[in-house]
């Protein structure tokens, strides 16, 4: 098998979801993600449940990722897995299947950092998108992660801003669950934000360093907001669901845009792409698109299915470790709190 002709198996178990891709030149032949409902009722990821899930799941879904692309284990060239940061119980499973599975097929393993893996997803070739030019800023907003890169070559990344407490997603989540939303609640405050006035209610936008965020002040505004206005009209939040999300939204939205002026007025860098579950806003979005408009950026958004965690994009880092023979040894270990 020649270094551009090889068929790459990506595996990701980092958070909730248990997922796995193969890759064939630069294209995904499959990508299957089975997402984890039993988390739903506790109203957040419950580790030790999320690793047993794991480990129920990544046989299915590796089987069904092999079947999707039509070919068969041992046509595989290497194995790439996520190997941090994340919960280390789901960790481990992806980490211990991967390097058993690549010992049994005699291939290489390539392991892979959960966070530059959401930045190269952009890299996987699709009919909608064309790949960033770098550099270019990468700011990657999920449930897990919020985090600007200035990202000067595929592996040459620099963080220059982060969340000191909060993720962003978890500020939609959080805020969702005090309006009685069910989990995960992001893509309901968007729904209703688009009914709603966005300047009904202002919520603070919490000051840190100029291209950091902090989101865990918000959750305890919106509580002291709706609790102080439930104490005048038990049915305030059935009465203004639409305002309250699209407020949320709008402090959300614009304090992601701010960082991101500041990140571009200091590195002077006009090209910038997202990632994570939060990608999927329509309220980044199009704040996005005005960007373009008004300040002459340069924006990427990939399709919704490489934003959330999947395993495309572990299967593309792994397509690039693979052509620069960048292997992992079978001692490799998970690491919870995995740096660049
Ligand atoms: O990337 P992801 O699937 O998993 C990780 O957390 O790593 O992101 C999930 C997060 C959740 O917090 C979810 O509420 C949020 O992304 N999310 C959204 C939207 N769709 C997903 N937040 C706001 N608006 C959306 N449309
Ligand atoms: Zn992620």
């Amino acid at each position: 098998m020649t270094q551009k002709n090889c068929y790459i198996l990506g595996i990701e178990s980092s958070c909730d979801d248990t997922a796995a891709a193969v890759i064939h030149n630069g294209e995904i032949l499959s990508n299957v993600v089975a997402t984890q409902a039993i988390h739903e009722q506790y109203g957040g990821v419950v580790p030790e449940l999320a690793s047993r899930a794991h480990q129920q799941n990544i046989v299915p879904v590796v089987h069904q990722a092999l079947r999707k692309a039509n070919i068969d284990k041992n046509q595989l060239s290497a194995i790439a897995f996520t190997r941090g940061p994340g919960l280390m119980g789901s960790l481990l499973v992806g980490t211990s299947f991967s390097k058993s599975l690549a010992l049994g097929l005699d291939i290489p393993l390539i392991d892979v950092n959960h966070m530059q893996a959401h930045i190269l997803a952009h890299f996987i070739k699709t009919q909608e998108q064309t790949a960033p030019n770098f550099p270019f800023l990468a700011m990657t907003i999920s449930g897990g992660h919020t985090q600007i890169v200035k990202v000067t070559d595929y592996f040459e990344m620099e963080i220059i801003g982060q969340t000191i407490d909060d993720a962003v997603g978890e500020a939609f989540d959080k805020s969702a669950k005090i309006l009685g939303l069910p989990y995960p609640g992001g893509p309901l405050v968007d729904k209703y934000a688009q009914e709603g006035n966005p300047k009904a209610f202002k919520f603070p936008k919490p000051k840190v360093g100029p291209m950091d965020f902090s989101f865990s002040g918000l959750k305890t505004s919106v509580l002291y907001f709706v609790e102080k206005e439930m104490n005048q009209n038990p049915d305030f939040i059935s009465e203004n669901i639409a305002d309250i999300c699209a407020s949320i939204q709008f402090t959300i939205v614009d304090y992601l845009m701010d960082k991101l002026k500041n990140a571009v007025k200091k590195t002077g860098i006009k090209e910038v792409a997202i990632g994570g579950g939060v990608s999927a806003n329509s309220g980044i979005r199009n704040a996005l698109k005005e960007a373009e408009k008004k300040y002459g950026w340069k924006t990427h958004i990939p399709k919704f299915e490489f934003c959330t965690d999947n395993a495309a994009m572990i299967a593309i880092v792994g397509e690039l470790k693979y052509k620069s023979q960048e292997f992992a040894e079978n001692n490799v270990v998970a690491s919870a709190r995995m740096k660049f």
